[in-house]
């Protein structure tokens, strides 16, 4: 499953990253890249201090991990701090998946679940969509500042050349607690018919059976 979450971070929020971000260092994408990424990694990465990059995790992952769609569809036990990506003119990332197991030692996750938030508008450059390999063939993702797509990190997935201009984004990981991605989707799927009958229709024998169902599918499937 693949989600669009428009407006994770408002104006204010995105206005304060972006001014940090233009006057921030940035070095060489690669050197955080494993074996079989580096071959195909073109861009750079953030290096803040720490005091900046804690101020953009606030706003990036404060924003994020409490936003409701991101919930439902992430379902995160674990969510990783961002790495802030930069792409100029010629810059690319291409095919691959992203590695299993991220994080330092004692302090690893299960990478489940993508997130790349975008940070400036589709305008300001060219190319540098995010192109995802699904089941339906791929999608090809370029969304508004301050906007997510969520999916599963086990997905094939490249970031097409930048022609022209600067893309900036932020990405990270989650470790879901529901590691299957179907597991995940189906949740998802009845959660939203659950939600929708608790409000609605709160007194109804049918929406009392729904909501067990789903309670119970999700402490039968999920892991901690
Ligand atoms: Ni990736």
């Amino acid at each position: 499953m693949l989600i669009t979450i428009p407006n994770i971070l408002d104006k204010q929020r995105l206005d304060f990253i972006n001014q940090t971000l233009s006057k921030a260092k940035f070095i060489d994408g690669t050197l955080s890249a494993g074996m079989a990424a580096k071959r195909v990694k073109n861009n750079e990465e953030l290096a803040a201090d720490d005091q900046q990059m804690q101020q953009l995790n606030n706003l990036v992952m404060g924003s994020l991990v409490q936003h409701d769609e991101f919930k439902a569809a992430a379902i995160p036990f674990r969510v990783a701090a961002p790495y802030y990506a930069r792409y100029s003119k010629g810059m690319t990332y291409g095919d691959h998946v992203d590695d299993p197991i991220m994080g330092t030692a004692g302090q690893q996750y299960r990478s489940d679940v993508s997130t790349t938030v975008f940070l400036n508008e589709p305008d300001e450059y060219e190319g540098g969509e995010l192109v995802i390999t699904t089941s339906f063939g791929e999608q090809k993702i370029k969304l508004t500042a301050g906007s997510a797509v969520v999916y599963p990190s086990s997905s094939l997935h490249h970031v097409a050349e930048v022609t022209k201009g600067t893309r900036l984004v932020a990405v990270t990981w989650s470790q879901s607690m529901i590691r299957d991605p179907a597991k995940r989707e189906l949740l998802y799927q009845l959660n939203q018919a659950r939600e929708s009958l608790l409000k609605n229709r709160p007194d109804e024998f049918e929406t009392k059976q729904i909501d067990i169902s789903y309670v119970n599918l999700f402490r039968m499937w999920s892991e901690l």
